[in-house]
């Protein structure tokens, strides 16, 4: 009997990066932006939904390491390397950026350093580790709309992925604060791994609030906002 192992890990596309990948609409030319592997830009290409890709990644060693993959799937010629603070260096025409796996205020920096080589004909797609919120919040307020948000999870963590395009209407689409917060199309769908996501972060808050010295009012103020904030959500979801 042989077994053969695969080895996955080097072209493997989890879930995360998958779906990520299943957002993008076919397009011309896309910048993924801290590349790192270059294992997103490769499979678009490979499945033939983009045409052209330019890899960026602020550190050249994983530039090194996405073009020894491209090369592995023979697509270096579809692809540029370039070693760039988000689209600081970028002087190409492209139609899509994808941001993936940075927090949340690189990634809202990196948008606003870009704001000047973006216009109607870009989609961004943004998936942050560490929250939304700031992220939909630069977007509302230069002009985004979101057209499509997934929450999936992957070893146990919750992600948020955003796809934005610009306002064709500026005053047509309007955003509360929850929007902001939680994602507007994950609440108009009732997503329920944000129904999830947020159960266990009410667990967490219930246990940091009966944990809260009596004297610190403040701090109980904060969480008791944040936890009242979630019930209200919770509320809406559940019903
Ligand atoms: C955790 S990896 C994410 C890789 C890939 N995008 C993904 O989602 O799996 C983050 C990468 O972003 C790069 N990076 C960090 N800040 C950056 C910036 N301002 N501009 C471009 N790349 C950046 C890092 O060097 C690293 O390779």
């Amino acid at each position: 009997v042989i077994i053969v192992i695969k080895n996955r890990s080097s072209t493997h596309l989890g879930i995360r990066l998958k779906t990520i990948a299943d957002m993008v609409d076919e397009c011309e030319v896309l910048v993924d932006i801290g590349t790192d592997h270059g294992l997103l830009p490769i499979y678009l290409l490979e499945k033939k939904i983009i045409i052209k890709a330019i890899a960026t990644d602020i550190c050249i060693s994983p530039l090194e390491q996405a073009k020894k993959n491209a090369k592995k799937k023979s697509l270096l010629n579809k692809m540029d390397f370039i070693v760039s603070d988000g689209l600081n260096k970028i002087n190409k025409k492209f139609n899509y950026i994808v941001i993936a796996g940075l927090g949340t205020r690189t990634i809202v920096n990196i948008l606003k350093n870009a704001k000047i080589k973006l216009n109607k004909d870009h989609k961004i797609i943004v998936q942050s580790n560490n929250g939304c919120y700031l992220v939909r919040k630069w977007g509302y307020l230069n002009g985004l709309i979101i057209e499509d948000e997934k929450m999936i999870k992957e070893n146990k963590i919750y992600y948020e992925i955003i796809k934005f395009k610009f306002d064709d209407n500026k005053n047509k689409v309007l955003y509360s604060e929850n929007d902001l917060i939680f994602g507007p199309i994950l609440l108009k769908n009732k997503d329920l791994l944000l129904k999830e996501r947020i159960e266990k972060e009410q667990e967490k808050l219930l246990d940091i609030i009966k944990k809260i010295p009596k004297n610190k009012t403040l701090e109980t103020r904060n969480v008791t906002l944040k936890y009242d904030r979630n019930k209200e959500i919770l509320d809406y979801l559940n019903l």
